[in-house]
């Protein structure tokens, strides 16, 4: 069977951008009383902005203290200390191998999506300098639920045209192999203690081209 196209994640796959989510997350959670740390953190990764914030004061007991305005409020407080933090982000910010495979893949003419629920990934894409490398970006913003649901996986697959049997999606947080397993697409995972991963790798620049398609090989 063909590989249809390659699926990516945005945040700890081609940028490290979840140390910035957290600094933003801990300011706004300290500002209410709740101190997170990185382990918390980890449990954040591929969840969208609300339900992190829910998780959070979930997290600090206190969820009904908490009226949907007020979550509004703290949600868009956080997201403007990220933003503003964005600026630090340049071509070198680009996870190592990630370049040179969008190339690769471009020139084997392998259609590209982006799976990320983040609401700020076209701006990052823009930043990187690689948003033309990327044939379809799934729209966050008409996403209903974060991974671990394909949803954001299906919608990829759907504006690329292609069935999710035959694609390649990569992962840094368990939420997202769940929610690549769950539409059937054959899951890479990068990092140390994800689970049911097809594959599992510790760092990007083990992402060669040779590596993907010596996995889809072995998967047919
Ligand atoms: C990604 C990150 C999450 C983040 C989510 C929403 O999935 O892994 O940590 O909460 O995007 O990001 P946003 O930029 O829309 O707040
Ligand atoms: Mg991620």
């Amino acid at each position: 069977m063909k590989l249809e196209a390659v699926i990516f994640d945005l945040d700890g796959v081609i940028t490290d951008t979840a140390h910035l989510h957290f600094q933003a997350w801990r300011q706004v959670a300290c500002e209410i009383g709740i101190e997170i740390d990185e382990t918390f953190n980890n449990t954040l990764k591929g969840i969208s902005r609300g339900e992190s914030l829910r998780r959070i004061l979930h997290f600090g007991g206190c969820e009904a203290a908490f009226t949907q305005p007020q979550r509004d409020a703290l949600a868009s407080r956080k997201n403007g200390i990220y933003v503003d933090s964005l600026s630090q982000l340049t071509a070198q910010s680009i996870l190592p191998g990630i370049h040179e495979l969008l190339l690769e893949l471009r020139e084997r003419q392998i259609p590209t999506g982006l799976a990320s629920v983040s609401l700020n990934a076209p701006t990052i894409l823009n930043m990187l300098g690689i948003a033309e490398l990327f044939t379809f970006c799934a729209d966050a913003g008409r996403i209903t639920h974060s991974k671990p649901d394909p949803e954001i996986f299906l919608a990829a697959c759907d504006g690329l045209g292609v069935s999710a049997q035959r694609c390649i999606g990569i992962e840094d947080a368990q939420a997202g192999i769940d929610a690549i397993n769950a539409c059937g697409m054959h899951s890479i995972g990068i990092g140390a203690g994800l689970q049911h991963a097809g594959l599992r790798l510790t760092s990007t620049d083990q992402l060669t081209w040779p590596c993907l398609s010596a996995f889809w090989q072995h998967a047919q």
